[in-house]
This record gives C-alpha cells, structure tokens and sequence, in this order.
C-alpha cells in the first residue's frame, strides 16, 4: 500500500489499490485473530475493553508504530530479502533527508561528551551480484549520542559519505547509546503494562543509495550494548548486522570495525 490516502473532512480517500489491500489485510487479520479469541476464550466485555485500549493508542498517534514494533521486521523479512547482500532494518522515525556531505567523514558537528567512544568504521560497498566494487555510493548515516538522544532539529550525528574509486568508506563517529522510545506515550504505558520495557539496542542507521541498485535501508548494531539480546522491536537485531570491535585502546576510547556492505542492482 502506497502512502497516498487523503484525509477530506472525517472521511478518508483512499485508492482502489488501497482499498483492495486493506479488504485482505483485514479478513485473513480477522482469520488469525477469530483463533486467539477461540483459544483464550476471549468475552465479548474484554474484547470491549481490548478494543478501547488500542482506540486510545490510535486516538495518539502511536498504532503504526506499534504494529511496526511487532511486525515491520516480519514486513521486511517478507518483501525486502536483499538476497546475498547486507540484511535490510527498519528505518525508524528519526531520519532526516539531506544532511550534508562528510568529506572527511566525521560525523558529529559538537564536540563529543566526556564520556563517548570515538569509532571508526571502515568497509568496501560492493555489487552482491558480481562482487565488484561500487565507487560513488551514498552511505546515508544518522544515530543517537553517547546518552542515547537524537539531534532531531540539526544535523549532529548525520551526514552522507560516499564510496571511493575501491568502493571503500570510512566513518568517524562515536559509538551511541541505546534508548527508550516511547516512555511517555501510551505504547510505553501498554509494554509497562507486559512488564517489558521500550528499549532499542544501541545502533547506527543507514541507507545506501546508487542510481541503478534497489535502496538499502538498516541498522548496524553495537557488539557491547546492554540491550543487544533483549531488543523490544522484535527480531531487529540479527547477527549479520552486529558489529565487531576490532581495535580498542587501551583507554576504551577509540574503537575500529569494519563493516563491508553489499547492494543488488535493480531489475531492469
Ligand atoms: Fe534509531
């Protein structure tokens, strides 16, 4: 389904396409979900009480992010394999198009905290299907600080580099911290009410881009983050998009890993 519904008065436009697509959408979710109330012997009064619940998520905005928090790997897995190349993540909602060009490849704009770890990731960009390597590739990259906050109004921690005549990159960033996403907002409030918490892994985004290759969109994942087995997106953090902390100083400041990426051309 495309994003193109309108909203005109109380009544939202929708496509054919659309339309068709939310028909299947809804009787096989309704199938699977005739089972559930079979199996737990779900009342009509807590059906009543379910569906006021999950009206108040929606009345705030946060349903799409809680269907993409259960089920947009499961989305991924389903329509974007990347076959043989570097697993597609989701996006999340933090990306923010054009940020500026690296030249150098540094990331950040203010200076690091005391605290943080610098990082340098290097890596080639290459073709999954010929194994070449691809010059002029766009490494979109964005990600929280060391205390696990976005910069959401400027461009701290988010730039474009692009892969070299070798199909080499390097990036210097810091290494980010995991963070909470929804501790004031009712999807906080429902994964409270599982005993669960809201928190991602610690992680890096990053969208590669060559005209003539399909898009990529992921997430590389920090090896010593304290939620890296215990992700509250279900199934984002796969071991193929783990980093290795090659190199650390002595200090624990300075970290290098090495990440190859690889993108399929687009079918012609
Ligand atoms: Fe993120």
């Amino acid at each position: 389904m495309s994003n193109e519904q309108t909203q005109s008065g109380d009544r939202v436009q929708i496509t054919n396409e659309q339309r068709e697509r939310l028909r299947e959408i809804w009787i096989n979710s309704r199938d699977a979900l005739q089972q559930v109330v079979t199996d737990l012997k779900i009342t009509q009064d807590e059906l009543n009480f379910a569906g006021r619940y999950f009206n108040r998520l929606g009345k705030s905005d946060m349903f799409p992010s809680l269907l993409a928090v259960g089920l947009a790997m499961t989305s991924l897995r389903a329509t974007e394999g990347n076959e043989g190349g570097t697993p597609p993540n989701l996006e999340g909602p933090f990306h923010i198009k054009s940020a500026p060009k690296r030249e150098n490849g540094q990331l950040w704009e203010k200076q690091p905290g005391p605290d943080a770890r610098f990082l340098t990731l290097t890596g080639t960009v290459r073709d999954v299907q010929s194994g070449a390597p691809l010059e002029g590739v766009e490494l979109d990259f964005w990600h929280a600080d060391e205390d696990g906050g976005y910069d959401n109004t400027g461009f701290n921690l988010r730039g474009r580099i692009f892969s070299d005549e070798d199909g080499q990159y390097t990036l210097n960033t810091i290494v980010p911290k995991d963070y909470a996403e929804h501790d004031h907002d009712p999807i906080g409030e429902f994964f409270q009410a599982l005993e669960q918490h809201n928190r991602r892994a610690a992680h890096i985004h990053l969208k590669a881009n060559k005209p003539g290759f399909v898009p990529l969109t992921t997430q590389l994942y920090m090896p010593d983050g304290a939620y890296l087995h215990d992700d509250y997106v279900e199934g984002a953090v796969i071991p193929e998009l783990t980093l290795n902390f090659d190199q650390i100083s002595k200090d624990g400041r300075n970290i290098s890993a090495k990440f190859d990426i690889a993108i399929t051309s687009a079918p012609t």
